[in-house]
């Protein structure tokens, strides 16, 4: 999507979110405990939407937004083509089975094509504002792609001077490129595991009882996007934050986010259209 109209989308959001988060009466930010309802960190997220779309970026955030967004440049023009395995839903309104995205889909891809599923600048400028905002020891992410989104959420640590990041990553090419462009960063706050997210999730709750942010980018798919959610649940800390991508891509993300926002362990969400954000009790 352009940058101009991610911009103008997240303008009426905003205004919108403005008005609402202030009254407890919003289908944007709703509230299920409303007594739980953390003020503080309301307000985190709507100054981390506002400095996102006033683009308020202080010269050493812009100095590792640049570096970063100079690595999606190199690869938006690169044809070279690499073998992909891709265990996620595909498109949003292809049908492949359970079985099908288990055993995961083959192809050839050029590297231009696979950075087209990294977020887009203004959405991991978002991301980016949250981590620094909600200042998150223990990160995780499904879905690393490239590299993009896990740089800005780590970069963003980085700055915080605390926390570290754990992305996962199906596709051992992929997961080969974005170890490369981590690299290339000198972030060293954050570690790339290769693998379905579901064989790896146990191995990242044996390491912590408190995961304090999870960003949930990949495999959208109507019920492994639920499950993932309860496979995480016993494992966040008090007041973690989830956010999930893709809330409306397909009818079936649009029901699992219903859901997942109406759980009672979600003491408030935000329903940014492209991004569902979920604080919980
Ligand atoms: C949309 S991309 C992630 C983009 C990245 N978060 C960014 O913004 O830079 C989703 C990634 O998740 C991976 N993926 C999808 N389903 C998966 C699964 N079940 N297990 C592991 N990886 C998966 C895909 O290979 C793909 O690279």
């Amino acid at each position: 999507m352009l940058r101009g109209t991610v911009s103008i989308m997240l303008r009426g959001i905003a205004g919108h979110a403005s008005t609402l988060l202030s009254n407890n009466t919003s289908t944007l930010l709703s509230n299920n405990t409303s007594t739980l309802l953390s003020k503080q960190a309301r307000n985190d997220i709507k100054q981390a939407i506002w400095e996102t779309i006033l683009h308020r970026i202080s010269p050493e955030e812009k100095s590792w937004i640049d570096k970063i967004e100079q690595i999606r440049k190199h690869f938006s023009i690169n044809s070279t083509q690499v073998s992909v395995i891709d265990y996620g839903a595909g498109a949003p309104d292809s049908s492949r089975s359970e079985e099908e995205m288990l055993k995961g889909t083959t192809s050839i891809s050029k590297y231009s094509d696979i950075c087209k599923g990294s977020k887009p600048e203004l959405w991991a400028l978002l991301l980016f504002k949250l981590v620094r905002k909600i200042q998150p020891e223990f990160a995780v992410e499904l879905g690393t792609c490239i590299g993009i989104s896990a740089a800005y959420q780590s970069a963003a640590q980085h700055l915080n001077g605390k926390g570290r990041l754990i992305t996962i990553e199906g596709s051992e090419s992929i997961a080969n490129i974005a170890q490369n462009n981590l690299e290339s960063l000198n972030l060293n706050n954050i570690e790339i595991i290769c693998g379905k997210f579901k064989n790896v999730l146990p191995e990242i709750f044996a390491k912590t009882s408190g995961i304090d942010y999870v960003f949930i980018d990949g495999h959208h798919d109507e019920k492994a996007t639920i499950e993932y959610f309860e496979l995480f649940l016993p494992h966040l800390s008090s007041g973690a934050l989830l956010i999930f991508d893709d809330i409306s891509w397909s009818k079936g993300m649009k029901r699992a986010w219903k859901i997942i926002r109406n759980n009672s362990a979600v003491s408030f969400s935000a329903d940014l259209k492209m991004i569902g954000i979920c604080k919980i009790n």
